[in-house]
């Protein structure tokens, strides 16, 4: 029998919002037709924007979006984006050489600040610092965020619509520069990381929050390097806030997400468990230069990487893939992981919103689809901004070489507002899992509401065709110390009980 011991009086802190954050780049479908409808679209659209979208994703409280890239950040002119869009500039774009779609700029720096406030968001720029300047990005970021009429480049963001200064906090310096993002090495990297940031020093910049592109997955050499010649500097902690990493979960080449099979769900469980590590091996060596925790970790993206050409365009939509529960309880585990961890991630971004890697939407033309992982966020949604409690558990393992143990029962809890939110997974794709629930102050009791995600056939995809195929099922259940709770295969469940005064 797996056991959760709720301790209420450990916790390793609060849960930053952040850390159920997004990611939205401008490659394939994710902005056109995904985001992005046009004000002039048959489609029902707020300023532009797909209106069962915006109304889904408010839903879920997005605390942060990051935009416009990913790979496409490094090649993106911040002031193609801006002005009259009949007359903004076509574009060959970062990912032209996969799928020979054409940036329109339709969505530029206005857009999506105006999507950020229709749903809530706080904006994170990925500035581009590989092909431009840092003069360049500076003027991006005082066009953004200095006072209204106050200089020339704010007077323009007024005629172009925001007078008002945006306020952009959020400011990645780099993406993938160890790939994509020009090949360097992590010496380089922070050279030219420094080089940005000490130019941003005239801009007077208390507020903004800039994050340095950390290493591809497990590669804690590259973190290592990275910070040593980063700490080198008189400047390196210059508004410096976090250092990113980027984690995918891969599946096989030829796995075709639609048709589950164990060997290669309990692959992609096994994989998505190493996030812990990830996690941990980075932080410990960020310590080693960097003992206080100034700099934050961030994983700004991560989520599974299925092979392309699953979803419903067929292939147009570059990486655009089908989600099934596969996706959901790998979210949850990720998820699960990241607020046991709040003490040391502060930020996430999962990869991507819509129509694209782990999405949390399928659309196109009229359709639009929630898709399982979309459901993950809803169901977790209450530990945004909870103090973290320790969830002591004891479960069941599964082996497989070159892979940690893996434990079948994933958990988290947290309390806000005196409501406990404790969410858990079913990594077993085989067998229901039963656990025991208790807590060490044996406070556990009165009625709490029960969200479950869970379908008998782990393959069903929600589809254009039948949009509600996989939905959270809500029921209330009386809680009392030590009672079992049974978790089917393959399944995420949410568990909210006010707690007494
Ligand atoms: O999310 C797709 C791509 O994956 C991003 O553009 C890049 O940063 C990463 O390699």
């Amino acid at each position: 029998m797996n056991k959760l011991v709720l301790d209420f009086s450990h916790s390793v802190g609060t849960i930053n919002p952040n850390i159920y954050g997004h990611f939205s780049e401008h490659i394939g479908g994710v902005f056109y037709d995904g985001l992005w409808v046009g004000e002039d679209s048959g489609i029902e659209n707020v300023h532009g924007f797909r209106k069962s979208l915006v109304d889904s994703f408010k839903k879920i409280a997005p605390p942060v979006l990051r935009w416009p890239g990913g790979c496409f950040a490094e090649i993106y002119d911040w002031r193609d984006g801006i002005g009259p869009r009949s007359q903004r500039p076509t574009r060959v774009n970062w990912w032209y050489y996969r799928d020979h779609r054409l940036e329109s700029n339709q969505v530029g720096t206005h857009e999506f600040m105006d999507l950020c406030r229709l749903v809530g968001a706080e904006p994170y720029f990925a500035a581009n610092m590989t092909t431009t300047t840092p003069l360049h990005i500076r003027d991006w970021i005082e066009y953004c965020n200095f006072p209204a009429n106050s200089t020339t480049l704010a007077k323009e963001r007024g005629a172009n619509g925001d007078t008002e200064p945006f306020n952009v906090r959020y400011w990645g310096i780099g993406n993938e520069n160890w790939g994509g993002g020009g090949q360097m090495t992590p010496e380089g990297c922070a050279r030219e990381y420094l080089r940005y940031i000490t130019i941003m020093r005239s801009l007077g910049t208390a507020n903004l929050k800039f994050i340095m592109c950390g290493p591809d997955g497990h590669n804690v050499s590259w973190t290592r390097r990275l910070m040593q010649e980063w700490r080198s500097s008189p400047y390196h902690l210059t508004d410096t806030y976090g250092m990113s990493v980027h984690y995918y979960t891969r599946s096989s080449k030829d796995y075709d997400p639609a048709h589950i099979d164990e060997a290669e769900w309990d692959l992609v469980q096994f994989k998505a468990a190493k996030m812990k590590r990830i996690l941990e091996d980075h932080r410990a060596a960020m310590d080693e230069f960097d003992p206080d925790r100034k700099i934050k970790l961030i994983v700004d993206e991560w989520g599974i990487w299925h092979r392309d050409g699953t979803g419903p365009s067929k292939g147009y939509n570059l990486f655009e893939q089908q989600s099934t529960m596969m996706d959901a309880v790998m979210a949850a585990q990720t998820l699960n992981l990241f607020n046991n961890r709040c003490d040391i991630v502060d930020m996430a971004n999962v990869a991507q919103l819509c129509n694209n890697l782990h999405s949390l939407y399928l659309a196109g033309g009229e359709h639009f689809v929630e898709t399982p992982n979309y459901h993950v966020f809803d169901l977790y949604k209450g530990h945004q901004g909870g103090r973290q409690v320790n969830a002591l558990l004891t479960s069941e393992v599964k082996e497989k070489e070159g892979f940690a143990p893996l434990e079948m029962v994933s958990a988290s809890a947290s309390v806000k507002e005196n409501v406990l939110t404790l969410t858990l997974a079913n990594l077993d794709i085989s067998k229901s899992q039963r656990v025991k629930l208790s807590s060490v102050e044996g406070i556990l009791q009165g009625e709490a509401k029960v969200r479950l995600l869970h379908h008998e056939n782990v393959s069903t995809c929600n589809t254009f065709e039948d949009p509600f195929a996989i939905m959270p099922r809500d029921c209330t259940m009386t809680v009392a110390e030590g009672m079992e709770i049974t978790l089917p295969a393959a399944s995420v469940m949410a568990i909210t009980l006010p707690l007494a005064e």
